[in-house]
């Protein structure tokens, strides 16, 4: 439920306010001047901020100014509600930073209209702004790896391709699509020497090469949106085998997230096909007879087996995302 916050020193214009918005499925909080918006801001994250002008204490001016210089607030819509006369004072609003205004008195579809459109606009942007994030992050990644760069965008696309065969809901295939690329993530806690050693690892360092899916969870798992917590899943699980014999849980069949599940295969598929600096790429029938191999032991069957059926687009996949 999107949180307003509904600022306006005029007890009856916030309980109408409110009421509207209310009923829209909107959850309102109220501050009776621009001083207690910022401390509202200080303790709740909220989506849209509803603006008076006038008001004593801080005005509403004063208050925008903060809250969009604010870096932890700035991204937050805020609408000024004013007094249709007062254009020179929506102006100086619009100065400063508010994203919008609504005349008063207000037209109550206008305004509802006006309040999810502005909600919309700040969730769009919040999406966009959290995708350049995890795709820099990703980058990051790589820069500590010996993968080539395209090996995680085709594990995500490869991963997306498989959750939409096994039917998950668009937007499941697309946090997946997006999520699935950050699976190494936790390589960035792990040492050169173990993580660019040319050579097959000591037991000890194949214990310490474990640890990047403990630490990928680690470090995605510090905000909890629906994308980072997808992509913690991921790190966390995508290690585990079918047959419980995997690390760092030894989750076994269902235990295991589909999605670290999905994430299994094709980062070993998409592995075992490409060049690495202690193997040459294996040929599609041999990686091919690998990943059956592995069914019902390493990887789920179900999902080797959409994988087998669909053989020919996630070759394309390959293909379409290849490294040069
Ligand atoms: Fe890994």
């Amino acid at each position: 439920m999107p949180k307003v916050l509904l600022c306006d020193d005029e007890l009856m214009n916030r309980k109408v306010a409110s009421k509207i918005l209310k009923k829209e499925g909107f959850e309102v909080v109220e501050a009776e001047n621009g001083l207690e918006a910022l401390e509202v801001l200080e303790n709740e994250s909220v989506e849209l901020i509803l603006m008076d002008l006038m008001m004593p204490e801080m005005d509403g001016y004063e208050a925008t100014s903060k809250i969009k210089t604010n870096p932890k607030t700035a991204h937050i819509p805020l609408i000024i509600i004013s007094a249709l006369s007062d254009r020179e004072a929506i102006t100086r609003g619009l100065k400063l930073g508010a994203n919008e205004y609504i005349s008063k008195p207000f037209d109550i579809t206008e305004f509802i209209l006006r309040v999810k459109n502005a909600v919309k606009m700040g969730e769009l942007q919040n999406n966009k702004n959290e995708k350049d994030i995890i795709f820099i992050l990703s980058k990051a990644a790589e820069y500590r790896d010996n993968e080539t760069s395209m090996h995680t965008v085709r594990v995500g696309e490869m991963a997306a391709f498989i959750g939409q065969k096994m039917g998950l809901r668009h937007d499941e295939v697309e946090l997946l699509r997006l999520s699935a690329p950050m699976h190494d993530m936790g390589k960035v806690g792990i040492e050169d020497a173990i993580l660019l050693k040319p050579g097959k690892l000591t037991d000890e360092e194949f214990v310490k090469m474990k640890e990047h899916a403990q630490i990928g969870y680690n470090i995605l798992s510090q905000k909890k949106t629906p994308l980072l917590s997808l992509a913690a899943q991921i790190a966390l699980t995508h290690h585990e085998k079918y047959d419980g014999s995997g690390y760092p849980k030894g989750l076994s069949c269902d235990e295991i997230p589909i999605s670290g599940a999905i994430v299994a295969v094709v980062d070993v598929f998409d592995a075992l096909l490409s060049e690495r600096p202690y193997k040459k790429a294996f040929s599609l029938e041999k990686t091919l007879s690998i990943i059956q191999e592995g069914s019902g032991n390493h990887f789920n069957p179900k999902i080797v087996d959409l994988m087998m059926q669909n053989i020919e687009s996630i070759k394309k996949i390959r293909e379409r995302l290849s490294d040069s």
